[in-house]
């Protein structure tokens, strides 16, 4: 593992470096992006700067130095051996005073590069009863504000799932802990809209992108109807769901298998850094 703060490689990336009055710290006050590492290159990289930009433009951070982030993912990608790696980005409010009102240093920018595993082939998938807020002030936003999704990823695990996934307030589909769904209904494969409140996943539009797909919003109960469903996201890619509250699914399915044969024809032209 490798990491960088604030324009310096630490020569102990698991010493301590955050000042214990980071207003990412004391208030989950910053944005985030994990990207995923192939022979030491970072995969759609620019997608997720700009999804990074426009996470701090939400919750009101200054504009990133994205310059400095380049530089920083370099840094940490470089001189290690990462056939699978992730790469985690985040961007803080910086030293602040202890309540919820900011102070006025610059914000922390933290890079971190680690080896990841792959992920497995199929996944399982609780519903929780939490709903995602699709009309609240960080809807949307990748936020280090990630408590709902420890505590529904904690309820999943507890019934035996890998992933939680949410509806939102009016009842619709919208997304899991970590990933965005697509189900195939009538053979047609659909995912939930922006509007639902889930995150802009980068592997969802590039999914729509360069397999298809209907975004629309329907109830959560829709899956009942499902011939198949896939997780998307980072650190999945295209993942078959194989139960979901405990209805077993064909998985991977037809369209998830071939819209993965579309995912591993595509991903080379977006690896670079
Ligand atoms: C809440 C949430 N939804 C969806 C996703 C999937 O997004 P991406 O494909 O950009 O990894 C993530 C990714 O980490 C996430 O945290």
């Amino acid at each position: 593992m490798r990491a960088w703060i604030d324009g310096d490689l630490l020569s102990d990336p698991t010493g301590p470096a955050v000042p214990v009055v980071d207003h990412g710290f004391t208030v989950g006050d910053g944005v985030f992006e994990a990207i995923k590492v192939v022979d030491g290159l970072p995969f759609a990289l620019e997608r997720h700067l700009a999804r990074l930009q426009r996470s701090a433009a939400g919750l009101g951070l200054p504009e990133v130095d994205l310059d400095a982030v380049r530089r920083g993912v370099r840094a940490t990608v470089e001189g290690q051996d990462l056939p699978l790696g992730r790469v985690r980005i985040t961007v803080t409010g910086g030293p602040a005073p202890l309540g919820s009102g900011r102070g006025d240093h610059p914000p922390t920018i933290v890079v971190v590069a680690a080896p990841m595993d792959p992920a497995a082939p199929t996944t399982t998938v609780a519903t929780v009863p939490w709903p995602r807020n699709e009309r609240g002030a960080t809807a949307g936003l990748k936020t280090t504000s990630y408590a709902e999704n420890v505590i529904a990823l904690a309820e999943a695990k507890r019934r035996g799932a890998t992933e939680a996934v949410f509806a939102n307030l009016q009842g619709h589909l919208c997304e899991g802990t970590g990933s965005n769904v697509f189900y195939v209904v009538d053979g047609e494969l659909r995912t939930p809209t922006l509007a639902s409140g889930c995150l802009a996943g980068v592997t969802r539009a590039l999914i729509l992108e360069w397999y298809g797909g209907r975004e629309v919003d329907e109830p959560l109960e829709v899956v009942a109807a499902a011939s198949e469903i896939f997780l998307a996201s980072t650190t999945r890619d295209v993942q078959g769901v194989s139960r979901w509250d405990g209805v077993e699914l064909e998985a991977p399915g037809p369209v998830t298998r071939d819209a993965l044969a579309t995912w591993r024809r595509r991903e080379p032209e977006l690896l670079g850094l």
